[in-house]
């Protein structure tokens, strides 16, 4: 499906990359969680430019990235993107915690923005997220630029986002010029988000900071976002990171729906070896068209890594529907591969 026009750049040529971000382009990157199509934060056209590449629509804010000499809210506030009057003691005490122990890394923090940040960075509200990737291909194009670089995941509206420069190329390559090569994405899903309160810290999107990671530097509760709040992060929409076929999330192999086993599908094993989910099909009468299995020994890094590059590898067999497994445990990482499934799956 690689009908792109753009052009891989890899690490030895990201010149043309760097001079089209300074001239208002966008350019898709890469970061250590998924890759990012990147424009200039503070030119409403670029950013303009990022909406229409993705059809993504204007409500949904995105993420500014910054270069990671930035560290400290001073710093933020002089490059024109934190408004620090509105930042109270709480805040600036959980976001000195957070960024001195994730930053650079997978955690985006939702902060007071100033008026240079254009309202469509940010679709209105009055807060802007930031994020200091550790990739070191993001921090050089970051730095060469001397520009903040908003950017969404690389992929059309509501679909999977890409974890590789070939991903990219499939979803993006007749839109954009120039596509970044940092080879697969090391944490394979997108940034932890969270807001910060003065006495609470709101947990918007898991990833791969966990919310026991946030717990044991902050001083003030770790919440989840409720739907109120999922609100004020408009887009955390309910079905999101969908494949092509339909994808059906189940708890246990041994109950599908009657309507599915009439189906040619796929199988997502989520955690653990393929075999007993095999055997639990093959005890029915049943046998996938295709498997992918994510982590054989339970790793959530592992499993996070892959998730996505299996989703994709899925929706190109020839089985009608995606039957993927439910992970066995929530804990830490696990948390942010349940949450992109379940916004994958068809709802009944
Ligand atoms: O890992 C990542 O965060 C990747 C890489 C490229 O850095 N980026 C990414 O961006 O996942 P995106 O646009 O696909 O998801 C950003 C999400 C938005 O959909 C929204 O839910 C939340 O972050 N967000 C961004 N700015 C926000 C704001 N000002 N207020 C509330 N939520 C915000
Ligand atoms: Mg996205």
């Amino acid at each position: 499906m690689s009908l792109g026009r753009a052009r891989i750049l890899n690490t030895s040529e990201i010149t043309p990359a760097v001079d089209a971000l300074r001239q208002g382009d966008v350019v898709a990157i890469p970061t250590e969680t998924v890759y990012g199509l990147a424009g200039n934060a503070l030119n409403s056209d670029a950013v303009a430019k990022i909406f229409a590449v993705k059809e993504r629509p204007s409500f949904d804010p995105l993420i500014v990235h910054i270069p990671d000499h930035l560290s400290t809210l001073d710093d933020l506030a002089l490059a024109g993107i934190v408004d620090e009057t509105l930042v109270t003691p709480g805040m600036q005490r959980s976001f000195d915690s957070l960024a001195k122990t994730f930053w650079p890394g997978p955690l985006t923090m939702i902060l007071p923005k100033q008026s240079k940040i254009s309202d469509l960075v940010t679709s209105g509200l009055d807060r802007v997220g930031v994020r200091m990737p550790a990739h070191p291909l993001a921090q050089k194009i970051l730095k060469e630029t001397g520009l903040p670089l908003a950017a969404p995941s690389a992929n059309r509206f509501g679909r999977i986002s890409p974890t590789t420069a070939q991903h990219v190329m499939d979803e993006l390559g007749d839109r954009i010029t120039y596509i970044v090569d940092g080879g697969p994405c090391d944490v394979g899903v997108e940034s932890t988000v969270v807001a910060l309160d003065d006495d609470k810290v709101w947990l918007l999107r898991p990833g791969k900071i966990s919310v026991s990671d946030l717990k044991a530097v902050l001083s003030v509760p770790v919440e989840k976002a409720s739907s109120v709040h999922e609100k004020a992060s408009p887009g955390m929409l309910a079905s999101h990171y969908a494949p092509r076929k339909k994808l059906y999330l189940v708890e246990d192999l041994r109950s599908i729906p009657a309507s599915l086993k009439e189906l040619r599908f796929d199988l997502l094993v989520t955690s653990g070896p393929s075999e007993a989910a095999l055997k639990i099909l093959a005890d029915q009468g049943l046998t996938p068209v295709a498997v992918e299995t994510l982590s054989k020994y339970s790793d959530a890094g592992e499993a996070a890594k892959s998730l996505f590059a299996a989703m994709r590898s899925l929706d190109r067999s020839s089985g009608q529907v995606m039957i993927a497994t439910h992970p066995s445990s929530d804990d830490g990482l696990w948390l942010a591969i349940s949450d992109r499934l379940r916004r994958a799956a068809v709802r009944d």
